[in-house]
């Protein structure tokens, strides 16, 4: 049993052979995490002293960053005490994960090669969720997949997802081909760390690419809920896509005050909108960076390129949260 130090004081033990991000977890000390396969490196945490060894690839983090002591938490364990600076989260309070069965009550395509689905839990089951978190859906054979949440209200016990098809892929397949109304899966979660942080008359930024606009619209409906002493001073929507038929929500209708920009990679001459990539069109508004917090969600190439140039333009690295939707099948 080896003890890990956290720049903010707060310590835990870990066991061999288990991930630092589990042994906190266990601990109740949340570090930050999304994919926890080792692929989109939002629990990038770097090792100030003592040694680690890893449990999986780490291919969320380039050579250098490997080299300067950056490591994966979720893939990581410790081989002695360790010191680890790494984002704090101790100020957030986030509901505890369960698994629980639930039904599919609707299915509709919104475009063809995305599905919204909606499930409902049984009514005497307590879940939460904070917008922008994720479940894990538990499908046919126990493929199990990670989903992030589209909807804010939950009175009437119902989650909604967007689904995007990938070529050949098993749990695609399923939602594609076979999924019906009265199907009985399981979820698990809520589960990731990618909330909205402060707001109070913040400029925030969200860049999506595809379905990762589906926890964009929850994190929207939050925000619309929020006392007026917390509204931020202002919202801009930047969704990516190569064809109109990808804008397959009307995000000028989600509850609220917000600026959407549709923005295509592969535009014709009949789109009179902004075109080229989110993260380019964010830069042409020259926003005050000392005020803007960015949300990034969708694809990891989109994601990476996104934090890379609005650091180098003036983004503060501590004002770039972001959900990576990789591959979500486990090592
Ligand atoms: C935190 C998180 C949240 C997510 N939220 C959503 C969401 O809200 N909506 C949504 O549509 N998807 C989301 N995803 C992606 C989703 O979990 C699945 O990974 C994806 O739908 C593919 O599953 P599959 O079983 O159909 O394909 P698989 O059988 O897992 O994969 C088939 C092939 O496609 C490749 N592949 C798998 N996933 C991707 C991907 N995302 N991009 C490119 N290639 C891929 C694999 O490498 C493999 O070669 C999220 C992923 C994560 C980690
Ligand atoms: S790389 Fe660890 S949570 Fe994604």
């Amino acid at each position: 049993m080896t003890i890990v130090k956290l720049a903010d004081g707060r310590q835990f033990q870990v066991e061999r052979n288990i991930s630092l991000l589990d042994a906190a977890t266990t601990s109740g000390v949340r570090l930050p995490y999304s994919c926890r396969t080792g692929r989109c490196s939002t629990c990038k945490a770097k090792v100030l002293s003592g040694s680690t060894t890893p449990l999986f690839e780490e291919t969320g983090l380039t050579s250098e960053e490997l080299e300067e002591g950056w490591i994966l938490t979720c893939v990581r364990s410790a081989q002695s005490d360790i010191e680890l600076e790494v984002d704090d989260l101790g100020g957030i309070s986030f509901p505890v994960s369960k698994t629980i069965p639930c039904r599919i009550s609707f299915l509709e395509r919104l475009a063809d090669d995305v599905v919204k689905v909606l499930l409902r839990l049984p009514p005497a089951a307590s879940f939460e969720f904070i917008p922008g978190q994720y479940i894990d859906v538990i499908g046919p054979g126990g493929i199990r997949r990670s989903y992030s949440l589209a909807n804010f209200n939950f009175s009437d016990k119902t989650l909604e997802l967007h689904i995007r098809e990938v070529d050949r892929g098993e749990m695609s397949q399923y939602w594609f081909d076979r999924a019906k109304v009265n199907d009985l899966l399981r979820l698990n979660g809520p589960l990731g760390t990618f909330l909205l942080r402060e707001t109070k008359s913040i400029d925030i930024y969200f860049l999506a690419t595809g379905t990762g606009i589906a926890p964009v619209k929850s994190m929207l409906e939050s925000i619309a809920h929020l006392p007026v002493e917390k509204k931020p001073r202002s919202v801009t929507v930047l969704w990516g896509g190569r064809q109109p038929s990808d804008f397959y929500l009307d995000v000028s209708n989600i509850a609220g005050e917000h600026n959407y920009i549709p923005v295509l990679s592969r535009a014709n001459d009949d789109w009179a909108g902004k075109t080229g990539y989110v993260q380019h069109v964010m830069l042409d508004l020259a926003p005050n960076w000392s005020n803007a917090v960015v949300y990034a969600c969708g694809s990891d190439a989109m994601i990476h390129n996104a934090k890379k140039i609005l650091m180098e333009a003036g983004l503060p690295a501590k004002r770039f949260y972001s959900d990576a939707f990789v591959c979500s099948a486990s090592n």
